[in-house]
């Protein structure tokens, strides 16, 4: 069978990943999508950079942008990242072009979802975004395929492997918050700025994608409210330990009578609590539904190999054709949520 031709813009940790995981299990994975699944072009902001993988037999395509214009292509891979910008701009292009899109940009989604989701459906595209939430756990098939006959009652979990990384090595070795976020950088699980991991931007990005598979809401970064870990200290999780608690960055979505209430914030999680239990950089997303009761996802949350295996999830599903509206639902079936504030939860 014809191969599926994929553009990959962006080449750093992400796309390094999905470049070394298409090469690794190649055969496996043409057997599973039923036709090989090639990289054609590429691209990224500098050439010249050494990145430990051979791209001499990838065109390099030095205008990002001009990827989904490019011959031959079936598929843009967006690795690039950015609520708006060249990412945003690719996307847009891409779905204009009538052609597939796979993301893990959570921020993108977040604040253009709706739209990009619209043109997908109106373009007979596919746009998918496994990689966009807790990264190589199948949290985005798991709420919008397996459990999709469900009433979801609420949603919420670890969202930010960064987050978890800090705190729990502060927790376990009583490290320094600024150490420890220099070490998450280093193994590339931090986001470009990243102000968005500690203040719980990112983690609110990836709550309002859920939410939306959830509840069928429009996804509206607006309505999270967020707080971070940034003031968090060293006694306040001894504090914590001492009473039987562990800190942990939590997002929650939850559908009630005044609206859909969306919030991340620190917790304190009892001990007994499997959330407690999840450390470094591990995400764990618990979804309740009103059939098949709670279901619990754990898994990598970040980092290049758990973030590859879900773009390249994706790319099967539409090397075999399967994939429908983004969001669960058709787009114009999403509703703008009713929001509801803490108080009236
Ligand atoms: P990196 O910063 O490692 O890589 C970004 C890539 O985009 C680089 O190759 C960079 O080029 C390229 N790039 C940046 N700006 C431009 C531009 N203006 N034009 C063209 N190319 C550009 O990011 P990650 O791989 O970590 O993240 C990529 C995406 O995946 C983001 O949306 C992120 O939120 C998401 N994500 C990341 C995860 C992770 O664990 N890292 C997990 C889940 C999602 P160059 O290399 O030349 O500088
Ligand atoms: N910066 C993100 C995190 C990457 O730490 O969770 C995965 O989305």
């Amino acid at each position: 069978a014809d191969a599926l031709r994929v553009a990959l813009a962006g080449l750093g940790t992400v796309g390094g990943g999905v470049v070394k995981l298409l090469d690794a299990n190649r055969e496996l994975i043409t057997r599973r999508a039923g036709r090989p699944i090639e990289v054609v072009a590429v691209s990224a902001r500098d050439r010249t950079k050494d990145r430990g993988i051979d791209l001499s037999r990838f065109q390099w395509i030095d205008d990002t942008s001009a990827l989904a214009q490019q011959a031959d292509v079936d598929v843009v891979v967006e690795l690039i990242g950015g609520s708006d910008g060249p990412a945003l701009t690719l996307a847009r292009a891409t779905l204009a072009k009538g052609r597939h899109i796979v993301t893990a940009n959570k921020a993108m989604l977040a604040h253009h979802g709706l739209e990009l989701a619209q043109a997908a459906e109106a373009a007979g595209a596919a746009l998918k975004f496994e990689a966009a939430v807790a990264g190589g756990i199948p949290v985005i098939k798991g709420l919008r395929e397996g459990a999709a006959a469900n009433e979801i009652g609420r949603v919420y979990g670890i969202l930010n492997g960064t987050c978890n990384f800090i705190l729990s090595k502060m927790e376990a070795e009583g490290r320094d918050f600024a150490e420890v976020l220099a070490e998450a950088q280093a193994l590339g699980f931090a986001e470009a700025d990243p102000t968005f991991d500690i203040d719980g931007i990112d983690a609110a990005h990836k709550l309002s994608i859920l939410a939306s598979l959830a509840f069928g809401t429009q996804p509206a970064f607006e309505h999270v409210a967020a707080t971070g870990i940034r003031h968090v200290l060293g006694a306040d999780i001894a504090e914590a330990a001492a009473l039987g608690y562990r800190v942990r960055l939590v997002g929650l979505a939850e559908a009630g009578k005044a609206g859909l209430f969306q919030r991340v914030h620190p917790h304190l999680v009892p001990i007994d609590h499997p959330l407690a239990h999840v450390t470094g950089s591990t995400n764990a997303v618990v979804a309740e539904g009103n059939f098949v009761g709670r279901l619990l996802l754990q898994g990598a949350g970040a980092g290049e190999g758990p973030t590859a295996s879900a773009v390249v999830a994706d790319l099967i599903d539409i090397a075999r054709g399967e994939y429908g509206p983004p969001f669960a639902m058709p787009a114009a079936s999403l509703v703008a949520a009713e929001v509801a504030d803490a108080g009236e939860r």
